[in-house]
């Protein structure tokens, strides 16, 4: 059956919104949640309720679901592992899919691998050491999923997503395309990349694979030592500034261990902020602005947020 909508979401009505909400519940029955916290969705295990959580099981009902919410104007977002993110505690206003039980797809192409955007990068990242492929090993202990690592231009260890990408697919104006890696404009820690990503073609080297799981298991192992990855986190939060690093600036000023109710400057990396126990998104959000303002205030420098803000948050 084909169900129809008739609601004008661009009126702002809740009724209207509440019809778009309808309407994808019946693309997508059972894969739809209402008011869905996020702090479940997120690796920093902080943030509101989405108006509307999908997580379709067909790539048939994701492409429906989006396309509807281009067309039609619905506010909505993709959201993978959620370990980039700070969400506001009253949550999001509109639609957040998920693509990784769809969006899952793995293909060896000439020169390289296809992928879906929902696959997670870790598991990806052995997978292509095992095929032979070299040119991700740097991303293997980033815990987000493809597309969430592209929309960011993830990057570690002197190496960025910009670096390995070819082309994508996306959700564009509701409509499905592909698009060269020239029309995505890559920068330090971000990519305009327009609509929502379904899947990314990477281009890569011959590798042996014994020697790509042990550069791998390297980087992890540095990584381990450096940063707190069995924490609750959302990643580095401020993006390092020309010729330095955020962590050692807010290091140097003293700033390891400050609190802010139940946030925390991590010990072990300052440029982390860990969820020591149900800390809200006021508290983290707190902890930013203390750092940025002791920093600006002692040594001139102007941190920019690396982490995606979503939902509203009082600047
Ligand atoms: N340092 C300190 N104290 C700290 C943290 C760092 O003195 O608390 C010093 C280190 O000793 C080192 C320098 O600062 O001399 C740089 O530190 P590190 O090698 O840890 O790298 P980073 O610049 O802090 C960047 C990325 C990380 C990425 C690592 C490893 C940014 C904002 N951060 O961190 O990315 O994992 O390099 O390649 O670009 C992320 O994107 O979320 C992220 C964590």
């Amino acid at each position: 059956m084909r169900v129809v909508y008739t609601g004008d979401v661009r009126s702002e009505q809740n009724a209207d919104r509440d019809a778009a909400y309808r309407y994808i519940e019946r693309i997508a029955p059972k894969d739809a949640r209402r008011n869905e916290p996020l702090s479940r969705h997120t690796t920093l295990g902080v943030g509101g309720p989405a108006d509307l959580w999908i997580k379709p099981r067909t790539v048939g009902a994701a492409l429906d679901v989006l396309s509807f919410c281009q067309r039609e104007s619905v506010p909505h977002m993709a959201l993978g592992r959620g370990s980039n993110v700070l969400v506001s505690d009253s949550g999001w206003r509109g639609a957040v899919v998920n693509l990784s039980r769809c969006f899952r797809r793995y293909r060896p192409v000439a020169g390289g691998v296809t992928c879906g955007a929902g696959l997670s990068l870790p598991r990806l990242v052995r997978r292509l050491a095992g095929d032979g492929f070299s040119g991700l090993e740097w991303a293997g202990g980033i815990p987000g999923t493809v597309g969430g690592a592209v929309v960011v231009n993830a990057g570690a260890h002197g190496a960025e997503m910009s670096g390995v990408v070819k082309r994508i697919v996306a959700m564009v104006e509701g409509e499905r395309r592909l698009l060269g890696k020239e029309t995505i404009a890559f920068s330090y820690r971000a990519a305009e990349a327009p609509g929502i990503v379904l899947e990314v073609e990477f281009e890569l080297n011959e590798a042996v694979p014994e020697l790509a799981r042990e550069k791998i298991e390297h980087l992890m192992s540095v990584r381990e030592r450096t940063q707190p990855l069995s924490k609750r986190t959302a990643g580095c939060i401020f993006k390092n500034p020309p010729g330095d690093s955020a962590g050692r600036i807010i290091d140097s000023l003293g700033l390891k261990g400050v609190v802010a109710g139940a946030a925390r400057v991590s010990e072990l990396h300052a440029n982390f902020i860990v969820n020591e126990d149900d800390a809200t998104a006021a508290d983290v959000f707190s902890l930013i602005r203390r750092v940025k303002e002791r920093v600006r205030g002692e040594t001139g420098v102007q941190l920019e947020l690396e982490v995606e803000l979503i939902g509203d948050f009082a600047q």
